[in-house]
């Protein structure tokens, strides 16, 4: 489909109570510790007290969520929910999809990945404290599955609604704001270059590219305003968009290795193959993206971005088997076989020291 998106969106302080009194009366929340701090899980907690509902509480989720987390969650907090709610990062709201579509049906977490098991979830709300992931306004969820992270994919794991409320992001740290505005960067780029983008993708995707790229260098330095807080959570929803019509491309297949096996986080690991993902594309729409941007290294300079890692041959092989085995590879531009997805790995290793101050 050229554009489909069942998401109903909430912005600032709109809050449509009758809208989230029909998702249903029993509420699972999943959420981290900062939602106490940046005062969403208050304003969560009083607006479905003032519905009457019923809800629990689980503030563990992990970064990059594990299969067993998925398992626990449902263990411990049963499945009779109408209501599973991500209110966090990406992590809590891809564990909210995972558990939504559990919930449901009689299935492992292994089984999510076979759209043709399942299609029904319970009713998704997410709310965003960071600006990155898009999670909100997508049908993926990405999860860590024996130890390497896989995304699935699926409608009926749209959010019913998502409340984007800029003053949730304020608190952000220095660090956090910048790997996930250059996952939301990241996404913009790849869904522009992907073989998939169409009209309506591009128009999501190089609105996003354009604010991040204004954005993104004056917020790290001004944190705590909250124009640029406000710009850059619409930047990272449009590029939620974007990818949401196109999938994303082959620099996040190349970076979630990194991201298991190094520990680095998931937009600075993904936004780093931008460029070279960009030369080996060389299509018009790079061309566009070079004129809204400039060099995309010097972009990610600026912003004071640092890597360094320790690898071997054998470990890269690795990863080149499991980038070229990925969907990816297919809706990239460039033929990425398995020679030039090792070229990318290799010439990350020689620009790490460009990434370095
Ligand atoms: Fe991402």
């Amino acid at each position: 489909m050229a554009f489909y998106l069942p998401t109903k969106i909430m912005y600032e302080n709109e809050i449509l109570k009758n809208e989230i009194d029909k998702l249903g009366k029993r509420f699972l929340i999943i959420t981290g510790k900062s939602s106490k701090r940046n005062g969403s899980l208050e304003d969560l907690i009083n607006l479905l007290e003032s519905l009457d509902k019923e809800y629990e509480i689980f503030d563990e989720s992990k970064e990059n969520p594990p299969k067993e987390l998925i398992e626990n969650i449902t263990q411990k907090y049963g499945k009779n929910w109408d209501v599973v709610v991500g209110l966090g990062g990406g992590s809590p709201m891809d564990t909210a999809k995972a558990v939504a579509v559990l919930c449901k049906n009689n299935i492992s977490v292994e089984d999510l990945y076979d759209q043709s098991k399942y299609d029904t979830a319970a009713n998704i709300l997410c709310i965003p404290t960071t600006a990155g992931t898009g999670s909100e306004v997508t049908q993926y969820s990405v999860l860590t599955i024996n130890g390497r992270k896989r995304g699935f994919k699926h409608e009926k794991i749209f959010p019913k609604i998502a409340i984007l409320n800029p003053k949730y992001t304020i608190s952000l740290p220095k660090d956090l704001t910048i790997s996930t505005g250059l996952d939301a960067f990241s996404h913009a780029v790849e869904s522009a270059l992907s073989l998939r983008s169409n009209e309506f993708s591009e128009i999501f995707a190089f609105k996003a590219i354009k604010i991040i790229k204004n954005t993104l260098p004056k917020l790290v330095n001004d944190l705590e305003n909250y124009e640029y807080r406000k710009e850059m959570l619409l930047a990272s929803t449009y590029a939620g968009i974007a990818i949401s019509i196109t999938g994303t491309t082959i620099a996040h297949s190349l970076g979630y290795s990194l991201t298991t096996d190094k520990n680095l986080r998931h937009g600075i690991a993904t936004a780093v193959f931008l460029p070279f993902e960009m030369k080996i594309a060389g299509t018009k729409k790079s061309k566009i993206i070079h004129e809204l941007v400039g060099d995309i290294e010097d972009f990610i300079k600026t912003l004071g971005v640092e890597i360094y890692f320790e690898t071997n041959e054998s470990e890269i092989e690795k990863w080149v088997n499991a980038v070229s085995n990925s969907s990816h590879v297919k809706v990239t531009p460039g033929n990425f076989n398995k020679e030039k997805i090792k070229e990318a790995y290799y010439w990350l290793i020689e620009k790490s020291k460009f990434f370095r101050r």
